[in-house]
């Protein structure tokens, strides 16, 4: 159970390093790099896909499962960085991407021949360009289905039309992924972060669905490819081939579609294959995405909900299972511009949203560059979002919206927030590269950078240092793991504050969310402050009066 003590980084390799002046980020980057996770404290690397893609989706539609993207590298660099983690007693998971592959992939060309040993490989059905075999809709654009003229049918694909679905009905379909799997624990992979997972089993009788229809006439019913009881059948079975007798970590990302019920068979011994899972329920909770026609530039967050989205997850796994705990990933907007301040406080809100979340439970995932307070896009035209998800919004709302308010949405929520290249120092390109990056830097890398963070003691980037070396004390590891969290005044609109308790030892956060000044009740006495973002404490007995973005990690013995 390793994994229940690590500390997660993830890296999108896109835009982590460059080593090799094209504008990419490499392996090579990221093990020139690696010297700055250790100091920082993190022990558990989780990097994007570097597989061999055609990069329709930025690597998730992928080729060849066991060559690396050239450019990223050869495999001889992947096996270095293995080795390199591991010497300074890291480890480092990647994704596993079981439910398609690229539409280049061998077996979808060999699938598209009908006489093909490879023919149901994917989900082929009887359909023509204009007249899909159902009305199911895609996760990224309109119809689930596109049509192949070489084989005069149609296949299945929920996300893009360069990525189909696999038939995982197929006996040859799971024995090849599984074997792919142990190819890399084989390599030294400590496990995986395995991708869609929640949406390998379909409806296999491909039925219309009856959920009304939307704009372009195609049902967004995810029930027909998500969470389905064959699913269970295939992770059970994956299990056992690949996973049994081996102390590889587990993560699933369920996405925004399941339930904790759901999430429990996920992680349970008998029906599951996960040790923890990632939920997308704590993401959203400033009502910002999917919305984009308000006028409103911020999006406030419902500090009250918030909090019990976590105590949902909280009550429902902490007896008998584990959690992953992060702010965003490669699929959300920074965190600091969605939940905190990216302007004048952004140096006390980032900070905030450190204390806040790793001192609650589980395993947290910092996404890279979250750690300094990198903060969402400062793009001034739609066609900076290079990402397939922002073009097929573009272009479903082109005629309805207009370019302004387009651009305005996409740099509230679209996921290429997350996507910008690393601000490591302020010379040009953010020292990420010495060629113009494959996407623009963030225009305030003069100042957000991880030079400049180190030299300045209050910076970010030293409170999440001190943070994470606060938490692997060992009395303080012990409760933020295994004490009881309770949430004090759960109703409050906008603090956010929690003990976690272990006999008589307790740590306790209060987090102000809001950029106003908050009284808050607090009956109990000061405990001894270990983090705190602002120079003075304004308390008097029974409250707080807790400055802007104002948070305090305190602990009592
Ligand atoms: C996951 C990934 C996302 C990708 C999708 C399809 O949700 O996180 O980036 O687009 O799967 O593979
Ligand atoms: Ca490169």
């Amino acid at each position: 159970m390793w994994w229940k003590y690590a500390i997660g980084y993830q890296i999108y390799p896109a835009s982590f390093c460059d080593s090799n002046h094209d504008g990419i980020g490499d392996i090579q980057g990221i093990i020139s790099k690696l010297d700055y996770l250790q100091d920082l404290g993190v022990t558990l690397l989780w990097v994007c896909p570097f597989f061999d893609s055609p990069m329709d989706d930025n690597g998730y539609d992928i080729r060849d499962h066991r060559r690396v993207n050239a450019i990223f590298g050869a495999n001889e660099d992947l096996e270095l960085l293995i080795n390199a983690v591991h010497q300074r007693k890291m480890r480092i998971i990647c994704d596993l991407v079981l439910n398609h592959t690229s539409d280049e992939h061998p077996w979808f060309i060999e699938s598209k021949d009908a006489s093909s040993e490879k023919h149901d490989y994917y989900i082929w059905r009887e359909g023509k360009p204009n007249n899909p075999p159902n009305n199911w809709a895609s996760f990224f654009s309109q119809s689930a289905w596109t049509y192949d003229a070489q084989r005069d049918a149609s296949y299945l694909r929920i996300f893009s039309g360069k990525m189909p679905d696999l038939n995982w009905e197929n006996r040859n379909v799971r024995s090849a992924m599984a074997d792919i799997a142990r190819f890399w624990l084989d390599k030294g992979m400590d496990g995986f972060r395995m991708d869609a997972i929640s949406h390998l089993a379909k409806d296999q009788t491909f039925a219309d669905s009856t959920l009304p229809l939307n704009i372009h006439g195609y049902a967004p019913d995810w029930d027909k490819f998500s969470n389905r009881e064959r699913l269970f059948d295939y992770l059970h079975e994956f299990q056992a081939e690949v996973f049994d007798n081996r102390d590889a970590l587990r993560i699933g990302e369920v996405g925004g579609c399941a339930s904790l019920e759901m999430a429990r068979r996920f992680t349970s011994k008998d029906e599951g294959c996960f040790d923890m899972i990632f939920s997308f329920d704590h993401c959203w909770e400033n009502d910002s995405y999917g919305n984009d026609t308000q006028e409103e530039q911020k999006f406030t967050v419902n500090t009250d909900r918030l909090k019990r989205t976590f105590e949902h997850w909280y009550q429902g796994m902490n007896k008998d299972r584990w959690q992953a705990v992060y702010w965003l990933n490669h699929d959300h907007p920074r965190v600091l511009s969605h939940y905190g301040d990216d302007t004048i406080y952004r140096n006390e809100a980032a900070k905030m949203l450190c204390n806040t979340l790793y001192f609650m439970m589980g395993t947290p995932f910092i996404y890279n560059g979250e750690e300094i307070g990198m903060s969402n896009v400062d793009y001034k035209q739609l066609t900076d979002f290079k990402d397939i998800s922002a073009e097929n919004y573009i272009a479903s709302r082109e005629k309805s919206l207009s370019q302004e308010k387009m651009l305005r949405f996409l740099k509230r929520a679209s996921r290429v927030n997350a996507r910008t290249p690393m601000q490591w120092d302020d010379s040009a390109y953010a020292g990420f590269s010495d060629v113009a990056p494959w996407t623009k830097v963030n225009g305030n890398y003069k100042e957000v950078n991880v030079a400049a963070e180190q030299k300045d003691p209050h910076s970010i980037l030293n409170h999440y240092k001190a943070m994470i070396r606060l938490r692997k004390e060992p009395l303080i590891e012990d409760l933020v793991l295994f004490g009881t969290l309770t949430f004090i005044d759960i109703e409050h609109k906008d603090i956010f504050a929690y003990r976690k308790q272990s006999g008589d030892k307790a740590l306790v956060v209060i987090s102000n969310f809001k950029a106003f000044t908050v009284v808050f009740s607090y009956d109990y006495p000061l405990g001894m402050i270990m983090g705190h973002n602002y120079e003075t404490v304004q308390w008097k007995a029974g409250q707080f009066i807790l400055r802007p973005y104002e948070s305090l990690v305190m602990i009592y013995e």
